[in-house]
């Protein structure tokens, strides 16, 4: 039996019975899906109840040369299906490759009031020894940890302001509380023993620009794993690099496109309790500040009969820290990636990304998207025509026989199962 035709137990005892699991978890999962009161209570404010979304993985990755299945966090089930699909078809040409990895934070100083730059550039670099001094006081554990402040940058601004930018190395954490902790302490030094005149500090606080938590992952797809029953793989991925290259001139298809890199990314982001927010906020940093309108790029390889893709992303995430430390299933989803680095983690979710968008672009070029997304969408709908427990997958198995579904048809097709049970 395939992975996803088995049951959620059957799938939970093969992760455990290959060592992917461990028992605890998987008793977790069984057993206690949500949160207790006491967690609840502790990592909210005003809660009133719990809003659940499915735990999914996604299968086949193979990422700089290890096996992973991926949990998801989605809604939307062709999400997991896509992924699942894109990492197979890359798996064949040797999976993911990360080209580039870094992870460092940036904080930011904001200054008004500078009349004289260059002056102030002057008694920047004089004070860089107690700079890092001050930043050093005020995180000693990041230190300890053997992190903290890497770089001091003064840019000019427009206006009389100027930016102190602090770039910060904050492990395996994602780093909010360390970097604006670094941040106001470094403000509150300036302020006192650097400034002069009219210079002054406005605010402090970290930037999620992620220019420097970015990730960058390359996969090879063999034409044989492009190639339908009409068309050869040779003309699947000609016609996969002329849509990326339409998104990389038209806004219009370059944000759906950048959607179906989202899909994976965020998925994947979310089961390891990381911040979607600051994701969101950096990949629309970087889609302001490049060129280029697309997360990913696809090139033909006639010689190596493949097509090849990368994606470059910022990925502002850690591994520990916030909720990730808190959220049991979190903690879960990052055993079942083996308790990856923070660096290996953004490999892996940058893959989903490039595994999401290959799925997406082959099925645009050949059946088009709607065949897939109906048929994963047939279970939804039989729930919103009134489907209840065994009538759901008799209804969804009935819709998914039609060519054409929608809810009162759905309706229709409940009517008719009540029916001949009644008989
Ligand atoms: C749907 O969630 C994502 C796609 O629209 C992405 C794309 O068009 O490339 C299928």
């Amino acid at each position: 039996m395939k992975f996803y035709e088995l049951s959620r137990t059957e799938r939970i005892q093969q992760l455990v019975a290959q060592g992917q699991l461990d028992t605890d978890s998987a008793a977790y999962l069984l057993t206690k899906p949500a949160l207790t009161d006491d967690l609840l209570a502790a990592i909210t404010e005003n809660d009133l109840g719990q809003f659940v979304l499915p735990l999914a993985v996604a299968n086949h990755f193979l990422i700089d040369g290890q096996s992973y299945f991926v949990p998801l966090v989605t809604e939307e089930p062709s999400v997991v299906a896509a992924a699942s699909n894109g990492a197979q078809r890359i798996a064949a040409g040797g999976g993911f490759q990360t080209l580039q990895v870094q992870h460092q934070l940036q904080a930011q100083v904001i200054l008004t009031g500078v009349a004289d730059f260059a002056d102030l550039q002057i008694r920047v670099d004089q004070a860089a020894a107690q700079i890092q001094t001050v930043a050093a006081a005020a995180h000693p554990s990041i230190v300890r940890r053997g992190g903290g402040l890497r770089e001091v940058q003064l840019v000019r601004q427009k206006n009389d302001w100027a930016s102190l930018n602090l770039w910060i190395d904050p492990q395996a954490a994602f780093g909010a509380n360390l970097a604006n902790t670094i941040a106001e302490a470094v403000a509150a030094y300036l302020q006192v023993q650097v400034l002069q005149g009219s210079e002054q500090v406005l605010a402090a606080i970290l930037s999620n620009s992620g220019a420097r938590m970015q990730v960058r992952v390359q996969g090879r797809v063999p034409y044989n794993q492009l190639a339908t029953a009409a068309q050869s793989g040779a003309a699947v991925a000609a016609q996969i690099v002329k849509l990326n290259q339409f998104a990389q001139a038209d806004r219009d298809r370059a944000s759906t496109e950048n959607k179906g890199v989202l899909n994976g990314v965020f998925a994947a982001t979310l089961a390891t309790g990381n911040d979607l927010r600051a994701v969101s906020a950096a990949v629309t940093a970087q889609l302001q500040a490049q060129a280029q309108l697309t997360l990913a790029t696809w090139v033909d390889q006639p010689e190596q009969q493949c097509l090849q893709g990368q994606v470059n992303l910022p990925l502002p995430i850690g591994r520990v820290g916030g909720a990730i430390n808190s959220l049991p299933a979190a903690k879960i989803s990052l055993a079942l990636l083996g308790q990856p680095t923070v660096t290996g983690l953004m490999s892996i979710i940058a893959s989903v990304g490039l595994a999401n968008n290959l799925a997406a672009l082959r099925s645009l070029v050949t059946t088009g998207i709607q065949a897939g997304h109906m048929r994963l969408q047939a279970a939804n709908l039989a729930i919103q025509a009134g489907a209840q427990g065994k009538e759901i997958a008799a209804l969804t198995t009935a819709l998914n026989q039609q060519r054409q579904v929608d809810l009162a048809l759905a309706q229709t097709l409940l009517q008719q199962i009540r029916q001949k049970k009644e008989h």
